[in-house]
């Protein structure tokens, strides 16, 4: 039972939240067929899916390192749509906005698409480094279910729930990671509960089909409005219920916060996928390879506000912000397309970006 004191909060921030989730539906009515055109392109050798890659970010709040993040996508070969781009508020109502603008997109598809996928990440912290084929084929691996990237440390949610102490143990080797963890300050503030190999639910990154991912949103959505926690804490309350899986190995992505050094950038010389076509293997790429699960991560998830730093240190490192390599990514920049959900526009990179402000 919530106490006094929560019941309070809970009243006076019923009517913003309702205010909050009144807006996208708003901006999203005009748009509403118009999706079909957004989608990445897939693969013939899969069931055909479209794939629709969202990124929640505000004009406000785009910078840098939102367009590290958009170049990611482009380069790659995605076509990404643009979430929540006109609103305005503090980190904590951008945060809420995040689900309430993934949760009304997918209501805004026309019905029909049920197997199409939904892949959302957090605008400005993640790269990605492998296309939208690579992406499908492995999420196929694990059904049509919500996959959501993992996390060493369990937050919010505190030390004792079940959430973060009875979810399942990962399957991925005890020694894989080594054992130089420790528990930093972040770490200790929630009880200390941060283990060597992930098990908690990070939602900076986040895949499934329309149909699995609208019955999960539609509940995160209704229990966002209750609790005091981001969504990452019902994320890990869906997975104590067995909800969401999680992609341990980081074969899809990998929340490097705690684990930094398992990240190794070398050159690769045999393509990780057959239906790679798009990133050029015969050059020998420079791409990031997890020394820990022996896995070549999709995304990348910068996750520590203090890792920033590991951003800069890794710009220039990987193939797709090299000179050597700038023939092929600059002109995969240049034909790129994002649409702005709210308006359903079409931009392009160099519109809002600019190469040479990027160091
Ligand atoms: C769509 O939105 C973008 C960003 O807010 C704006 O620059 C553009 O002019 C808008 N286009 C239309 C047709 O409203």
């Amino acid at each position: 039972m919530p106490n006094l004191h929560n019941r309070k909060l809970y009243w006076l921030t019923l009517p913003l939240v309702l205010l909050l989730f009144s807006l996208p539906s708003a901006w999203y009515h005009r748009d509403r067929l118009r999706y079909n055109y957004f989608a990445s392109p897939t693969t013939s050798t899969l069931p055909t899916r479209r794939l629709f890659h969202l990124l929640p970010a505000n004009k406000a709040g785009a910078g840098a390192f939102f367009c590290k993040a958009l170049m990611s996508s482009l380069v790659h070969g995605y076509s990404p749509i643009i979430l929540n781009w006109e609103a305005q508020g503090d980190s904590s109502y951008m945060q809420r906005l995040k689900v309430a603008g993934v949760y009304e997109f997918l209501n805004s598809l026309p019905s029909g698409n049920d197997d199409d996928v939904v892949f959302m990440m957090d605008a400005w912290d993640v790269w990605l480094q492998f296309p939208p084929q690579t992406l499908l084929e492995r999420y196929a691996e694990y059904g049509s279910d919500v996959v959501i990237g993992a996390d060493m440390l369990c937050w919010p949610n505190e030390a004792d729930e079940p959430a973060c102490r009875d979810v399942p143990e990962s399957p991925v080797p005890e020694n894989a990671y080594g054992d130089s963890l420790s528990c930093d300050a972040e770490c200790m503030a929630h009880g200390g509960l941060l283990s060597t190999r992930p098990r908690w639910a990070n939602s900076g990154t986040i895949i499934g089909t329309v149909k699995s991912m609208k019955s999960v949103y539609k509940d995160l959505t209704e229990q966002l409005s209750e609790w005091a926690y981001t969504d990452q804490g019902i994320f890990n309350e869906f997975l104590h219920q067995g909800r969401i899986k999680l992609d341990y190995y980081s074969r899809l992505f990998w929340a490097n916060a705690h684990n930094a050094d398992a990240g190794v950038i070398i050159n690769a010389r045999y393509p990780v996928s057959t239906t790679d076509t798009v990133v050029p293997y015969h050059l020998l790429p420079p791409l990031l390879y997890h020394s820990g699960t022996g896995e070549y991560p999709v995304a990348i998830h910068f996750n520590a506000r203090f890792h920033k730093n590991l951003m800069n240190d890794w710009w220039g490192r990987l193939w797709w912000t090299q000179p050597e390599f700038r023939s092929i990514w600059q002109e995969r920049l240049d034909r790129g397309t994002v649409h702005f959900a709210h308006n359903g526009t079409t931009f392009q990179w160099k519109d809002f970006c600019d190469l040479s402000e990027l160091a």
